[in-house]
């Protein structure tokens, strides 16, 4: 049987398991449809992200967006606490994680990967002092250097080379990010109960902005 030039084998293949024996016959809605699962397919074999950094890299976005879940309720609580600086602070962390995970959402895409979105995690709610916040705040970003690390080692080991230079972005910002909750707990140390230094780093903290972050 001479075939259409636009054929492939691969969508020959979906024909004869979809029940369409004779090519001449197909109406032309039924050529569209062999034509999309063409193009389908085409997307699938074209995928640059190996299925263990996809599903990774997917599960990063779930814990980006869980650290900004969470600073937005330490935002909460800052702001329960007649803290607006602590807050305004806060709030901005979130918004950074929220651009986090949208780094790694449109790298998938850009790999020709698939975005699996995941449930997520609710956050700590309460907490006992500032002090308190911002220790889980750096033990937090302690624990999103660990899963960058391993991200990126599995990234090496699948020889991944595109996934490293993105994934090195994220190994910078996380020096970063265990700094900036690091110097706070720091000072919050050095004000101890003393209301009015703390009334000044709260009128500090109310500076931060959300900046513009690299291409990642
Ligand atoms: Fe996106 Fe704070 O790590």
């Amino acid at each position: 049987m001479a075939l259409p030039s636009w054929t492939s084998n691969r969508s020959l293949a979906g024909c004869a398991s979809g029940n369409v024996t004779d090519f001449h016959r197909l109406p032309g809605w039924e050529i569209g449809i062999v034509g999309e699962n063409a193009a389908r397919d085409e997307k699938e074999e074209i995928s640059l992200l190996g299925t263990a950094v996809e599903s990774a890299m997917n599960e990063q976005i779930r814990n980006e967006l869980f650290s900004a879940y969470q600073y937005l309720s330490m935002a909460a609580y800052c702001e329960s606490e007649n803290l607006p600086g602590f807050a305004q602070w806060m709030r901005a962390q979130s918004r950074e994680e929220t651009e986090h995970a949208m780094k790694f959402y449109d790298f998938i895409l850009e790999r020709n990967g698939r975005v699996v979105l995941q449930e997520i995690d609710g956050p700590v709610v309460e907490f006992g002092s500032p002090l308190e916040v911002f220790e889980q705040a750096l033990e937090h970003e302690r624990k999103v250097t660990a899963m960058i690390h391993d991200l990126y080692g599995l990234a090496v080991s699948e020889n991944d080379y595109a996934s490293q230079t993105f994934l090195q972005w994220f190994v910078s910002e996380q020096v970063e990010e265990e700094k900036n909750a690091g110097d706070v707990v720091e000072t919050l140390k050095m004000v101890g109960d003393k209301s009015e230094a703390l009334f000044l780093l709260d009128r500090e903290l109310g500076q931060r902005r959300v900046e513009a972050q690299g291409s990642g």
